[in-house]
């Protein structure tokens, strides 16, 4: 399965931060938020990676992150020139993606929880049977989301995007797993009246076929928000607590990178050394020396 991070957008919400910053470049707590969907990713045994992003930040982006060969990952690099929707993620990977099926994230979305990776597993799973998965959250706020209503056989039965009327509290989340049909069907759609490509409309698509699948996540995980000032500092406040109370690093490339195999103790310990003034660099040597659990 290829994977898409899609990492564009003006980030207006998060101005002055913003301005000359990549949103995804943005830290959240001790670590580019761009690290996290890069890591869940890697979690579900991604390693071939294309992100897209606007023709200003995108050289940000590969600075930071490279060819991947350092976590035993390869990743290519797409312009998306205006954010025109979601969706287009899927025209401008056409050619990355082949015939593989896809996972798409958005790049400011952060997820942490048990049982995550084998949810992930299990989409990876239904996308090779031609199935697509979404991922539905409770919110207290539906209306801000794209939000999927299912039957008491836990199947979709409707999806919708920012509903003035929501007819469930369940948000879909930014991340996404299709088969590989799904490059036809995100070239197929229409924009919305808001003028965009909507993912919504691509997994209406799925609805229609019949082919859509929808995972819930339940109390306890977390499905972090950065798209203001406020959502971010509390995505930095969650995450230091999770980390300072546990003596570990969330959603770090390097260790999703050793943990999965792709890379030798050796080399997580060679990455760590380059960093080793910092926290971080010295978790990654811990970790390298087997000394985290
Ligand atoms: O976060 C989950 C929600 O993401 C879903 O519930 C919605 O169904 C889905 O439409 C999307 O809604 P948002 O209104 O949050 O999408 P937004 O326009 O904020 O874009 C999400 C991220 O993707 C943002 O960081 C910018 C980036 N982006 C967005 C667009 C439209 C791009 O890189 N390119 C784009 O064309």
């Amino acid at each position: 399965m290829k994977g898409i991070v899609l990492a564009g957008g003006s980030g207006t919400r998060l101005y002055p931060i913003t301005l000359a910053l990549s949103k995804q470049l943005v830290p959240v707590y001790d670590k580019p938020m761009i690290y996290y969907p890069v890591s869940t990713l890697m979690l579900a045994g991604i390693r071939d990676i294309l992100i897209i992003s606007t023709p200003v930040d995108l050289p940000q982006i590969e600075r930071l992150l490279g060819d991947g060969s350092k976590w035993g990952v390869r990743f290519s690099y797409a312009v998306q020139p205006q954010p025109d929707g979601l969706a287009q993620a899927f025209v401008i990977g056409r050619e990355f993606i082949g015939d593989d099926p896809v996972c798409l994230i958005l790049g400011d979305n952060i997820f942490y929880g048990q049982g995550f990776t084998g949810m992930m597993l299990d989409a990876v799973n239904n996308a090779d049977k031609g199935l697509a998965t979404i991922f539905g959250y409770p919110v207290t706020d539906p209306r801000r989301f794209g939000v999927v209503t299912l039957d008491d056989g836990g199947l979709p039965v409707a999806i919708e995007e920012k509903p003035s009327e929501p007819r469930s509290d369940k948000a879909v989340v930014g991340i996404y797993f299709y088969p590989n049909n799904v490059v036809d069907i995100a070239a197929a759609i229409k924009p919305s009246a808001r003028g965009e490509y909507e993912i919504t409309s691509v997994n209406e698509e799925y609805l229609r076929r019949n082919k859509l699948r929808v995972k819930c996540f339940g109390r306890g995980f977390a499905w972090l928000d950065t798209g203001t000032v406020d959502s971010l500092i509390d995505a930095s406040n969650f995450v230091e607590a999770i980390e300072r109370r546990q003596g570990i690093v969330i959603s770090a490339p390097e260790e999703v990178a050793f943990r999965r195999g792709f890379i030798s103790a050796q080399e997580l310990r060679r990455l760590g050394e380059r960093l080793q003034q910092t926290d971080y660099g010295q978790y990654l040597i811990r970790l390298a020396d087997g000394k985290v659990f």
